[in-house]
């Protein structure tokens, strides 16, 4: 073949020019970007510290969103940069941004908890998963909450309900409506959804574990999260020893799934753990994020839904006919039925409407996996996003009279990622039909068995990180069949 060496002597002398002209070209392009690059409004604080002390101080007064939020927002708009806990964020608000942020997890952002968080639940819990393993947790979890197994968990909830309320309600004049909604949630998820069975001090070692769970991670005798360490080794050597029993108990049916009450989700985890979808430390850590998911939230829900209805007695009215209406149409000592459930419309407007005001969940933090263009601003690769509930659900926008209570508000369609007590997109509560069941079947028998009223109607929310009341909600109670 004929080889024109002039030329190529030619190119080789050039090369060096030509290497250097493309360097510069590149490196001005990078450098143009980064100029056109627009960061979010805000201010970043002090180096490393930032404002993590102003956020702080707000959420310990439970004015996270009223002292820290609200006033960026005025200042900087809806979208603004911060740092919080050493990690440059964006703070976005509103139903485009929620919708934009949650439904973009594994492709622009990543779901990004507390260094305690991830070592008090487990890293190998479903909250620090991605695709495939997410898809199949997510699935076991859903194929227990579909509506088969909605419809099988509903009379194991009426009976947890009505055998707490009859062996500590009962004869009581003055009860913690908080503390009964912790117990029995706790029961309720280890009973009903689990298949395991409570035994004493089990609730109280659980607790240690989550008052751990948003603390510094320091390892001193005494801490926090040294206690919460602590608490979490009693739990896995406890969970280790019941997943060996059911693994037993299946390999003697032939691995076979064959409850008499329905197949039980810790079942369907040690299935999955023997045909090799996923391994031990898995299902433990599953075990303890599905009780951390459920515990505060459920309960807090129940408590503010109660406490609305103690301030509104129009409201305690109407709800109040609803549920005599349905209990006039069982036999006496009949369980309710997903029918029965799917007549509690104004309870759920009502549930939903406390959630609006009192969301279980501040908000929650995501990791920008690559750089991020939103609205004309760049959200650098590797910050932090948070994004919250109260930006929308008090936000005359979407909510009118965002102030008052109004039930009524959930006959009309929301504004979709507008309510977002639940979060959105693939990383939505996947407990949240467990939580419906949960907060209609307590309130059921509630308003149909007992007299009650707030004993504090002004009763404080404090926030320490979740939000509770803070004298536990104490109420009157008296049995209307006594
Ligand atoms: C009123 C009660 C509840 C509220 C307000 C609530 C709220 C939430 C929120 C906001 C998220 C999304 C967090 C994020 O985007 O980072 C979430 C996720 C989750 N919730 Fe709930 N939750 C409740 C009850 C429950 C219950 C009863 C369970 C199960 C027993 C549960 C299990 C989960 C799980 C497993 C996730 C993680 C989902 C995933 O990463 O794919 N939750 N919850």
């Amino acid at each position: 073949m004929f080889v024109d060496t002039s030329y190529n002597v030619l190119l080789w002398a050039l090369f060096p020019l030509i290497a250097l002209v493309s360097f510069s070209f590149l490196w001005h392009k990078q450098c143009c970007n980064k100029e056109k690059r627009k960061l979010p409004p805000g201010a970043m604080g002090f180096p490393f510290i930032g404002e993590t002390k102003e956020f702080f101080n707000a959420q310990s007064r439970n004015q996270l969103f009223e002292e820290f939020v609200q006033p960026r927002i005025q200042k900087h708009g809806k979208i603004f940069k911060t740092r919080i806990m050493g990690s440059p964020t964006v703070v976005v608000n509103g139903a485009e941004a929620n919708k934009f942020i949650l439904s973009n997890e594994f492709k622009l952002v990543k779901s990004s908890w507390p260094y305690s968080t991830v070592q008090l639940m487990g890293s190998e819990s479903i909250m620090e998963k991605d695709s495939d393993k997410h898809r199949y947790l997510r699935g076991v979890i859903g194929t227990t909450l579909g509506y088969a197994g909605l419809e099988v968990l509903v009379p194991k909830i009426c009976s947890s309900v009505q055998l707490y309320l009859a062996t500590n309600w009962k004869g009581e004049e003055n009860v913690s409506l908080y503390r009964s909604t912790k117990v029995l949630t706790f029961r309720i998820v280890f009973e009903c959804l689990l298949g395991i069975n409570v035994e004493q001090g089990m609730l109280d070692t659980f607790e240690r574990v989550l008052e751990g769970v948003f603390s510094p991670a320091i390892m001193f005798p005494g801490s926090k999260f040294w206690r919460a360490k602590k608490a979490r080794v009693e739990i896995e050597k406890m969970l280790t020893k019941v997943v060996k029993e059911k693994k037993k108990e299946m390999e003697m049916e032939g691995n076979l799934l064959r409850e008499k009450d329905g197949i039980m989700l810790l079942s369907k985890l040690v299935q999955g753990m023997m045909q090799g979808e996923i391994s031990e430390k898995e299902v433990i850590d599953n075990v303890v994020l599905l009780v951390f998911a459920a515990h505060d939230t459920t309960s807090f829900a129940i408590a503010m839904t109660f406490k609305m209805l103690g301030q509104y007695p129009h409201c305690y009215s109407k709800l109040l006919q609803e549920h005599v209406e349905i209990m006039n149409n069982k036999k006496h000592g009949e369980n309710l039925t997903m029918d029965d459930i799917k007549k509690m419309k104004y309870t759920w407007q009502v549930a939903r409407e406390s959630m609006r005001m009192f969301p279980p969940i501040f908000g929650s933090f995501r990791k920008a996996i690559t750089d991020i263009e939103y609205e004309g601003l760049t959200i650098p690769k590797g910050w932090k996003v948070l994004w919250t509930t109260y930006g929308t659900h008090y936000n005359e926008e979407y909510f009118k009279d965002p102030l008052s209570f109004n039930p009524s508000r959930f006959e009309e369609a929301i504004t979709p990622y507008a309510f977002v007590p639940f979060g959105g997109g693939p990383r939505l509560c996947a407990g949240y039909q467990l939580a419906k069941l949960n907060i209609l079947i307590f309130v059921h028998y509630v308003v149909t068995q007992y007299h009650w009223f707030l004993l504090h109607p002004e009763e404080p929310v404090t926030m320490d990180p979740l939000p509770y009341p803070s004298l536990g909600m104490p109420i009157k109670i008296s049995s209307k069949y006594a």
